[in-house]
């Protein structure tokens, strides 16, 4: 097997509780520091990061794995955790084909963990659940990027103890929110059970672990809804309108499907009429960037989805979060107004 030209990169949306550890697990992943530069230390906003597979897969310490994908990579969005940004978590949910629900173990379910689950649970996408800081668990013992169980095998019984003890209070409160979960290994069949990933963002362990689930899970359940017509007109979902210095007012989005280029017509989901303009720059974060940190853009001639962008165009100040942005012809142009318009009635 190989990477397959059809399939398009999964969207995995991170979601959780405020400083649970969603931004410090994408930036681990990325071998980034975006959480020091963060003011406040609160994501204001969803970003995206793309990893390709073989970033992954190198992550995952096992080189010899990359035969067995046939996704090219994940896509990665940043929830904020605050409840004030409940929209755009909603629309993080939404958006995404997997999720990763995130826990600090010491800490338990807050009220953003508990609304992270039912938004998942409304969108029927399919989720793991990660218990992180372990690192923090008294006596630890940390393993840099060790997969969990050598890690785990390495604590003393005591700290075992307690991380078995605050693992099984996170499987016993998923249960009393009606779903059924256990340690990822003991998982047979991830569609019935929630896996369970205990992991530490600061040190690495047991996001090789985290990795192995994503990419299973997204082979075996995703492969079937992940085929898309490349050359088809571009769909996505705006998730932020921003202000740039020397290009004027420009969107952020998530493109999910089709084909996106500079000149296309685009129809942008606003509060008053959809707006209809031309792409004037479609603007690319470097692979391994993340579109919140990025100041450099590098312009390209074309993007194919699953992919975060920044397109520039004239009259997008009435663009709105969360709204959608479809490319048109002249003879689908009607039609996708009207796409456009009913699809921000539903945000
Ligand atoms: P919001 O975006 O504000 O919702 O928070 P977040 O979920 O993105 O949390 P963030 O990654 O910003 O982490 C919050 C704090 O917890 C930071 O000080 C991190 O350094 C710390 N932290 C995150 N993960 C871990 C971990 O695994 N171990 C330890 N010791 N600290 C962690
Ligand atoms: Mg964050």
């Amino acid at each position: 097997m190989a990477v397959k030209d059809d399939l398009r990169t999964p969207i995995v949306c991170v979601m959780g509780h405020v400083d649970h550890g969603k931004t410090s697990l994408l930036d681990n992943i990325r071998g980034s520091a975006v959480v020091s530069g963060e003011a406040g230390a609160i994501t204001q906003h969803i970003g995206a990061t793309e990893v390709p597979i073989r970033s992954i897969v190198d992550k995952c310490g096992n080189p010899g794995l990359l035969d067995q994908f046939v996704v090219p990579g994940l896509l990665f969005i940043d929830t904020p955790g605050h409840h004030a940004f409940t929209t755009l978590r909603s629309r993080g949910g939404a958006l995404a084909d997997l999720a990763i629900v995130i826990v600090d173990i010491n800490e338990g379910f807050k009220p953003q963990t508990i609304e992270s689950l039912h938004i998942l649970k409304q969108h029927k996408t399919p989720f793991v659940v990660v218990a992180n800081k372990i690192d923090k668990i008294h006596g630890w013992n940390p393993q840099k990027d060790s997969p969990f169980m050598a890690s785990y095998n390495k604590q003393s019984e005591h700290v075992r103890t307690s991380l078995d003890n605050k693992f099984y209070e996170v499987i016993g409160e998923l249960y009393n929110h009606g779903f059924s979960s256990d340690r990822y290994d003991r998982v047979a069949d991830f569609q019935h059970n929630i896996g369970v990933i205990p992991i530490s963002a600061i040190t690495g362990e047991g996001i090789p672990d985290l990795l192995m689930v994503l990419l299973g899970l997204a082979q075996r359940f995703l492969e079937s809804n992940l085929h898309y017509d490349a050359t088809g007109p571009g769909v996505g979902t705006v998730l932020e309108v921003k202000e740039e210095r020397g290009l004027g007012t420009t969107i952020d989005l998530i493109l999910y499907d089709g084909t996106l280029k500079k000149g296309d017509t685009i129809v942008v989901g606003s509060l008053d009429e959809p707006i209809q303009t031309k792409v004037r720059a479609v603007l690319k974060p470097r692979v391994l960037s993340e579109i919140n940190v990025e100041d450099k853009f590098k312009q390209v001639s074309k993007v194919t989805a699953a992919i975060g962008v920044k397109i520039s165009a004239p009259n997008l100040d009435g663009a709105l979060s969360g709204g959608s942005v479809r490319v048109a012809t002249p003879e689908t142009l009607e039609t996708v107004v009207e796409e456009v318009r009913s699809e921000v009635e539903a945000v």
